[in-house]
């Protein structure tokens, strides 16, 4: 690979429109991706201290600056790859738009990503995390993703059956991957069943579709209707900077949820399949008094409290007491731990 392949580098770039939370901060090196070669390119020069694979920012903490290299993943492309009797296999670029893909699926007339609609960031990143909502992870629509391996040059193909897909989790956040920069993907390809069906279990949506007097919806219909809500609840990051869920939902052990049942009977409890409780984080933000409460500059949504708010010129650290604070109040109140679910650079 000739050094004709490697992509511009922009020096001391700043990253404040870079993340969705608009955090301030500098990266020494900023790339822009638009093609797997440049990633091999770069794989054959000399590694930098510390190197950063960036989709959208939609879910990062920036903590500061960032004394290494970041990747901005921007390769575009989206396909019918192959058919087969039962399935359709949709190809997309990593830098492609999410909401922008799930979209153009739908009006192409490939069912089945829909309850992930206006999920932001980009393709590339919907892996990393099983991205879910509604009813629906991403890993249940899945079928293998291409990466670089940037200590080599290789470019190497993870199938389903590889990712360990969890609950926001993958084996890349297993892996510490997705902090170390070890594998850039450069395309997801998602298997979407010919025999679609809709998935409409989440309570929300069930309201939502016979409110509107739907009762049986097209793939349209449901996008449409998790839009609605989403846009009712969640803050659209170009006018109140976050990065969605900010904690986890905690999932505890049966006696855990039996006992917080006992005490407090309204606490939205999900059980699982192993036994253990799934408990809604926001209601127990909201309980521990800090929905719409701000600590500086940063502060808990007024309409979702699992959402934490840049109010403006929040920083880094400022997000990370308002984070503290609100893991100490829960635990105070409840006993339950809140992990955070962003990633912090
Ligand atoms: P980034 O934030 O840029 O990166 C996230 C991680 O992925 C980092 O570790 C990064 O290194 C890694 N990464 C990104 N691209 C690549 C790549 N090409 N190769 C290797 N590693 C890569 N999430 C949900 O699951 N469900 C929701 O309903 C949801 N709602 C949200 C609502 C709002 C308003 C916001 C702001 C966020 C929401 N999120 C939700 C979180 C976020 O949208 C997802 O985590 C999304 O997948 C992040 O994509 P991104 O491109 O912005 O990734
Ligand atoms: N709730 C409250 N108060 C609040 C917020 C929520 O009492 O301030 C209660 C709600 O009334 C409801 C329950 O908590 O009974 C669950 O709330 P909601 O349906 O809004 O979903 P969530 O559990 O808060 C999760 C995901 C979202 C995803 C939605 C829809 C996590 C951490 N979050 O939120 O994902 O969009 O469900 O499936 O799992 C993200 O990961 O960034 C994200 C936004």
């Amino acid at each position: 690979m000739t050094d004709a392949a490697l992509p511009p580098i922009q020096a001391d770039a700043p990253l404040d429109r870079l993340n969705t939370l608009a955090l301030p901060g500098r990266a020494q090196q900023l790339l822009t991706i638009t093609a797997p070669a440049q990633l091999t390119a770069l794989a054959h020069q000399p590694a930098p201290a510390r190197r950063f694979i960036l989709g959208g920012g939609s879910n990062l903490v920036l903590q500061g600056d960032f004394p290494g290299q970041v990747l901005r993943m921007a390769i575009p492309g989206r396909e019918l790859a192959a058919e087969d009797d039962d399935a359709w296999y949709l190809r997309a670029g990593a830098g492609e738009n999410w909401h922008d893909f799930v979209r153009w699926t739908l009006a192409a007339g490939y069912p089945g990503l829909e309850n992930l609609s206006l999920i932001p960031g980009t393709v590339g990143a919907a892996p990393i995390q099983n991205i879910g909502a509604y009813g629906l992870e991403v890993g249940e629509r899945f079928h293998h993703l291409e990466a670089v391996d940037l200590t080599t040059g290789e470019v190497v193909r993870f199938d389903r059956h590889q990712l360990r897909f969890g609950y926001r989790d993958s084996l890349f956040k297993q892996e510490g991957w997705h902090l170390d920069g070890r594998y850039a993907i450069t395309h997801v390809t998602f298997r979407l069943e010919k025999h679609w069906q809709a998935v409409t279990r989440y309570a929300d949506v069930e309201k939502e579709l016979a409110a509107a007097g739907i009762a049986a919806p097209t793939a349209l219909q449901v996008s449409d209707a998790i839009i609605a809500i989403r846009q009712r609840k969640l803050p659209d990051p170009a006018q109140v900077p976050n990065a969605g869920s900010f904690f986890h939902n905690p999932v505890v052990d049966a006696a855990t949820a039996a006992r917080l049942a006992a005490e407090y009977p309204t606490l939205p409890q999900y059980p699982q399949h192993d036994g253990r409780v799934k408990l809604a984080a926001g209601w127990l933000i909201e309980q521990a008094g800090w929905k719409g409460r701000n600590l500086g500059p940063a502060g808990m949504y007024e309409k979702q409290a699992l959402v934490l708010v840049n109010r403006g010129g929040a920083t880094g650290a400022d997000v990370g007491a308002v984070m503290a604070a609100v893991q100490a109040s829960v635990r105070e109140k409840f006993g339950v731990g809140l992990t955070p679910e962003p990633i912090f650079l």
